[in-house]
């Protein structure tokens, strides 16, 4: 099977459109409308899983399944949107998918080329719908001209309010996990941040998501029961939906099942949610005690509870600003590589970004719903 040759023939003919905008049928207005009955989640993850299996069961080439694959993301965004539902975070491409075949990975690669230009052609959409894309992992990972097209994308969208889409491209959980205690020591080496500053909340502020709220609802298609390496740190306390449907057969009914399954567990997961919320506030009230206790001197005329609330005061300015540190650097990271590849289009100069240079690796850096049958399995143990 010759991947690149046919994905290209298939784009020459197909360059379809991240903006579907196909007309809803009456049924489903009132299905919404039902929905809408019960709490909607705003934020939802989802792993786009059965791409290949869908080629070999439709006897295409991988090529078109990953097409397909991209095609039913676009539409399902739009269903997203329909239902009320802000932010949608996409496992598109994961670090342990390099070690597909080089052939893969090139046609993976040249499905992103072309569709993050194409996203870039519908800037006027992208302004329509005020959509802020982010791009999360480890993009020093990519090739140069796809990390220049990300840096586009992000920068022109980054202000944008009404919707997000966080696309997961070289991402892998554990490198995310990784890459952010990484910022926290350096945060810690620079005085940004004490040692003691170091927790849960901060960790998580510090991880590519920092700035979203965790998911509500993870859907994974294909029938495959694991989160691969896919958000682990911010599903703790999110519903999970694993649907056998391959992702090019995701439909709307589907999607529907989802979120029915997310409102009959609505009320057990926020209950597990809050005790968490409150079980670290506590435990950190009593650090920020432990600490003003140790290093309080006989001659402190102030009480303890004064000086504590006086500390965890510093501390939150510190985390705080240290959270609008990373944040500044990682659009930093965007922003210089979008200015340097408009500078060398404009031949203002003649270096070129490298794949090799030592880009900083920031980017910027249960329950189950069975729907239908699956008989093909998947060949690699990558999602
Ligand atoms: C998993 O199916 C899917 C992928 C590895 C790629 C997903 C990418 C897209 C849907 C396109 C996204 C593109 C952009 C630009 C956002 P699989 O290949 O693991 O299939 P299998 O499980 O049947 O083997
Ligand atoms: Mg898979």
């Amino acid at each position: 099977m010759n991947c690149s040759v046919n994905c290209i023939v298939y784009w020459c003919f197909k360059m379809s459109t991240w903006f579907p905008e196909q007309p809803k049928a009456w049924y489903h207005k009132m299905c919404i409308r039902i929905l809408e009955f019960g709490p909607i989640p705003k934020h939802v993850a989802v792993i786009m899983d059965g791409n290949r299996r869908f080629a070999v069961k439709n006897s295409m080439d991988r090529a078109e399944g990953h097409l397909k694959g991209f095609d039913k993301l676009t539409e399902v965004l739009e269903w997203c949107l329909d239902i009320g539902i802000t932010e949608v975070t996409v496992y598109a491409f994961s670090i342990e998918n390099f070690k597909r075949s080089k052939e893969e990975v090139d046609c993976l690669m040249e499905l992103a080329r072309k569709k993050f230009k194409r996203l870039m052609e519908e800037k006027d959409k992208i302004k329509e719908y005020g959509v802020c894309v982010r791009v999360l992992g480890n993009v020093s990972l990519l090739p140069s001209d796809i990390q220049e097209i990300i840096a586009e994308v992000v920068t022109f969208s980054k202000d944008n309010t009404r919707a997000i889409l966080n696309v997961c491209f070289a991402y892998t959980s554990r490198d995310e996990m990784c890459t952010a205690m990484k910022e926290i020591a350096e945060g810690v080496s620079l005085g940004l941040i004490k040692d003691s500053d170091v927790s849960e909340a901060l960790l998580e502020k510090s991880l590519y998501t920092g700035n979203s709220p965790n998911p509500d609802l993870l859907v994974r298609t294909s029938g495959e029961v694991r989160l691969s390496d896919f958000l682990l740190w911010q599903t703790a306390y999110s519903c999970l939906a694993f649907v056998k449907v391959l992702w090019p057969e995701f439909s709307r009914w589907h999607l529907y099942g989802c979120i029915l399954h997310y409102q009959r567990n609505y009320q057990q997961l926020q209950r597990a949610k809050e005790q968490n919320e409150a079980d670290q506030l506590r435990l950190q009230r009593e650090s920020d005690y432990e600490i003003v206790a140790q290093e309080m001197d006989q001659s402190e005329t102030k009480s303890l509870h004064t000086l504590a609330k006086q500390y965890a005061n510093d501390r939150e300015n510190r985390v705080n600003n240290f959270v609008q540190y990373l944040h500044e650097k990682r659009d930093k990271f965007f922003h210089d590589i979008a200015t340097k590849s408009k500078k060398r289009i404009n031949g203002d100069v003649t270096v070129e970004i490298n794949d090799s240079d030592n880009w900083m690796t920031l980017p910027f850096k249960s329950m189950i719903v069975v729907t239908d049958i699956i008989t093909i399995q998947s060949d690699g143990s990558d999602y």
